[in-house]
């Protein structure tokens, strides 16, 4: 039976959702799981965790962030060189770009003291993540608050040039998807009704059918 929620569940605690919506939470859709990396005032990589995101193509192809903190290094980077790329982790290498959290002080090259190596982008001034499969080279293109005064903005960015693994490329080899592709975040799933909290988890897809099967 379809239930309908219009404000937060009684066993829900806003106080205790970190400033997301109930709604994140009781929908708990899926979206891929990324790092950025672009380079901070002192040369050094900045690597940044990032999932609320999809891609688009209209005239060129493009990625919208749909919730980059203001607050972060990755959004004063990437406001002063204009400039980042977007790394697509599977999960062999994922447990090390969750590193690049603790590691972000501005003295430190996020990307190397997390056990990652650094190769230089073609097109942008920024760092690419060689274990990544894939990497898109991008160019800063505008931002819009979602709310007036919000501590985070949509950020819109154009694919200009892209780094991919020939294996990933390849359905006979590793492909895109599965075991060996690309990675979502699950954000802490609640039962609206009993409260119950699922831990976040990391999401892999698998392949169901083509549509003309179904
Ligand atoms: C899986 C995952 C996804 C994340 N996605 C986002 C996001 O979409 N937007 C955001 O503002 N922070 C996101 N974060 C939090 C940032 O990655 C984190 O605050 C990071 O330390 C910021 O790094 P920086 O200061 O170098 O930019 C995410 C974290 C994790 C672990």
């Amino acid at each position: 039976m379809k239930k309908e929620f219009f404000s937060c569940p009684e066993k829900i605690d806003e106080s205790k959702l970190y400033g997301f919506s109930w709604l994140e939470h009781v929908l708990a859709v899926p979206s891929p799981l990324v790092v950025v990396t672009s380079y901070k005032d002192n040369g050094l990589p900045n690597a940044t965790m990032q999932s609320w995101c999809t891609f688009v193509g209209e005239d060129g192809f493009y990625c919208l962030f749909s919730s980059v903190n203001k607050y972060m290094h990755m959004y004063s980077t990437i406001n002063k060189t204009k400039q980042l790329v977007i790394n697509f982790p599977s999960k062999d290498v994922f447990m090390k770009c969750m590193k690049t959290i603790k590691n972000n002080a501005y003295d430190t090259d996020e990307i190397t003291a997390s056990g990652l190596s650094v190769e230089s982008a073609v097109k942008v001034n920024a760092p690419r993540i060689k274990e990544c499969f894939l990497n898109l080279e991008c160019e800063y293109v505008w931002e819009k608050e979602i709310v007036p005064d919000s501590n985070h903005v949509i950020m819109c960015v154009k694919v200009i040039g892209i780094c991919m693994d020939e294996d990933h490329y390849n359905v006979e080899k590793l492909g895109r998807y599965g075991d060996t592709g690309y990675l979502y975040n699950i954000h802490s799933p609640r039962n609206p009704e009993t409260g119950k909290v699922e831990e976040t988890q990391v999401g892999i897809i698998q392949k169901y059918a083509t549509y003309d099967k179904l």
